[in-house]
């Protein structure tokens, strides 16, 4: 047969195939309602390339909650405040890891660690503030605890606090026990190293767990940031780092400006590598890749 010819004949036959016949009918409407949840409580924007990620994510809650239908879980979420956690919980994306984008712990050791333990002798200000937030897993802030505690000999005698939030409470939970699986101590710094012990277990099933001086260094808490953030006083460096990927351009450019406010003058803005910021922040003016200050 004339390759053209069979080509001709597989082409419909390729056409016919169905998709994968779904375990749970999702329409269009489906997606919307669900979207239109993530995006209202969380500021999370989801497109339609995301329609496949959220059935798959979403599809595991069905199977607990014994459900046949994106029909009957929307109504079930409704106003459920105790689901939507659990929905944010799926829907979010968590990837993060020790020393991710390093210049920026190389940065926040030079530009604020070093001069602050300096100036503390002549200044006598003790006190070091830093937000991580969109924490995820703990990964961020205790990268950053183990800066502070490397730099920080004597940090018994500052007030030196890290606070690491999350609007996701399952990798808070993680986050806040401190335990890491043993090969993600090849993503730190030899020098680093030290900070984290091997527990027992063997295998997948061998841990690190760390250091207990680094961990009282941080507060884990939830906190959504669409929402009011309770502090009073101001951070000396907040990281918000691979988290605004997932808003919209009015949603981060509002987020900004907040944390511009939240800064102490001269202080600083960490975001991750794909989130350079568009248009004016008034306060606010670029030092570098990724890294924004507070202008004095
Ligand atoms: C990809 S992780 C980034 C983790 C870490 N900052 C890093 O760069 O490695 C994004 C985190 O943002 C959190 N997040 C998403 N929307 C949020 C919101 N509205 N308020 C607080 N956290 C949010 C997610 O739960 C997720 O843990």
């Amino acid at each position: 047969m004339p390759l053209a010819q069979s080509e001709a004949r597989a082409a419909p036959a390729a056409q016919a195939v169905p998709d994968a016949p779904r375990e749970f009918a999702f329409s269009e409407a489906d997606f919307r309602s669900l979207a239109k949840v993530a995006y209202d409580h969380a500021g999370i924007a989801l497109s339609e390339s995301k329609r496949n990620l959220l059935y798959s994510r979403l599809s595991r809650r069905l199977r607990v909650l014994a459900l046949s239908s994106f029909r009957e879980y929307r109504d079930y979420l409704a106003g459920n405040e105790r689901e939507i956690e659990m929905f944010i919980n799926s829907i979010s994306t968590n990837h993060t890891k020790f020393f991710r984008e390093e210049h920026h712990f190389d940065h926040l050791r030079s530009h604020l660690v070093l001069p602050f333990v300096q100036a503390a002798h002549a200044s006598g200000n003790r006190r070091l503030r830093i937000w991580s937030a969109g924490c995820s897993s703990g990964e961020e802030p205790y990268t950053i605890a183990v800066v502070l505690k490397r730099e920080i000999r004597d940090f018994r005698s500052y007030d030196v606090r890290i606070l690491a939030t999350d609007i996701d409470t399952d990798v808070l939970a993680k986050a806040a026990r401190g335990e890491f699986a043993l090969p993600t101590i090849d993503e730190v710094p030899k020098a680093y190293q030290g900070y984290f012990n091997e527990t027992r277990g063997s295998g997948a099933d061998a841990k690190v767990a760390m250091d207990p001086e680094v961990k009282s260094l941080i507060t884990f808490r939830r906190l959504n940031l669409m929402e009011p953030w309770p502090f009073r006083g101001l951070f000396d460096a907040i990281f918000c780092r691979n988290v605004m990927i997932y808003f919209d351009g009015p949603t981060k450019s509002a987020l900004i400006d907040r944390f511009v406010q939240q800064i102490r003058p001269g202080g600083w803005l960490y975001i991750g590598h794909s989130e350079s910021l568009i248009g004016a922040h008034p306060g606010l003016h670029s030092v570098g890749r990724t890294i924004y200050r507070r202008d004095e």
